[in-house]
């Protein structure tokens, strides 16, 4: 396994996540740097994106490096039955970094075990996606000022969110407070509960998103209901529409609150809300692009301070 890989944000410690977010900001103020030149990423999407996958390959681009991949796995020799082991190592004679999205839990932890390429995970299931937890983090910095001691509150599929699992492992290091607000089929599984008790991490369950939580947050971090990960179609229909913001329900709201949401939305967050100077989502996604040239960085081994001098 390369080490440069990130496949869990558990992969990455504190200080590498401050030095990420320092480097992100960099790039913010200096997107266009051609220190990829002669390289080349290929970005393999097993499963359908929109900002991940272009944020990534915007991200290569400003750098001055070369894109290959897919969107759409249908149109690869995966159809034909090749594996996914195979898959990777032929790509791995091509590039000189992999980022990698799949629907199974644990894809990207094995491609890492069959190539020494750098690999990504750009999301595996419901299980992590470290580089959505890294724009994550510094969309909660820039509008914070601070990482520490922020009351967060995550809403709705918080089962199968790999989003809210991968944000609330790395806040270990941050002393924050949860709310988790989701019905009984899509609460926050157990494991990542266990995760907040031997850290110390305090966290509340809520069936209902009531006022009182709303205004106790920093950060509203909501989710979209992941129709692909039911099995059983009624159970999703039950559930679909169980927790919507409205503007009006920002009313009395902390000043300094916003909302994140990774995107995409369905109807869990209401248009009147996008006007709101509450809403961060869509500055969110482009923080994306930023965090994602640090991580690439980080991947390849390119030294942001030579960078800088360059
Ligand atoms: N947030 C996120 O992963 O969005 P996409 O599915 O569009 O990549």
């Amino acid at each position: 396994m390369n080490s440069n890989s990130l496949v869990s944000i558990s992969d990455i410690s504190k200080e590498e996540i401050l030095h990420l977010l320092e480097n992100a900001r960099y790039f913010e103020e200096n997107p266009n740097h051609k220190i990829l030149d002669g390289k080349v990423v290929a970005t393999l999407f097993f499963e359908p994106s929109t900002r991940t996958r272009l944020s990534f390959e915007t991200a290569v681009n400003r750098l001055g490096g070369r894109v290959i991949g897919f969107s759409d796995a249908s149109t690869t020799s995966s159809s034909k039955g090749e594996t996914l082991k195979d898959t990777i190592k032929m790509v791995s004679n091509y590039v000189d970094l992999i980022v990698m999205r799949h629907y199974l839990e644990g894809a990207a932890r094995y491609a890492t075990e069959v190539t020494d390429t750098p690999i990504i995970n750009a999301g595996d299931g419901a299980h992590q996606h470290p580089s959505q937890t890294m724009l994550d983090l510094y969309s909660i910095y820039k509008t914070q000022g601070t990482l520490e001691n922020l009351t967060i509150t995550m809403v709705g599929d918080l089962k199968y969110g790999r989003t809210v699992h991968s944000l609330l492992m790395a806040m270990q290091y941050f002393n924050p407070t949860f709310n988790f607000v989701a019905c009984d089929e899509l609460k926050m599984p157990i494991e990542y509960k266990e995760f907040c008790d031997q850290k110390g991490i305090k966290y509340t369950e809520h069936k209902d998103f009531s006022e009182e939580v709303i205004n106790s947050s920093d950060i509203i971090y909501m989710t979209r209901v992941q129709r692909e990960r039911f099995t059983d179609i009624m159970e999703y229909e039950k559930v679909k529409n169980l927790y919507n913001l409205h503007n009006a329900m920002l009313d009395n709201s902390k000043d300094n609150l916003r909302i994140l949401h990774p995107l995409p939305r369905v109807n869990e967050i209401d248009q009147d809300v996008d006007d709101n100077p509450k809403a961060y989502y869509f500055q969110q996604a482009q923080n994306g692009l930023y965090a994602r040239q640090a991580i690439i960085c980080r991947a390849l081994n390119i030294d942001i301070k030579e960078v800088q001098k360059s």
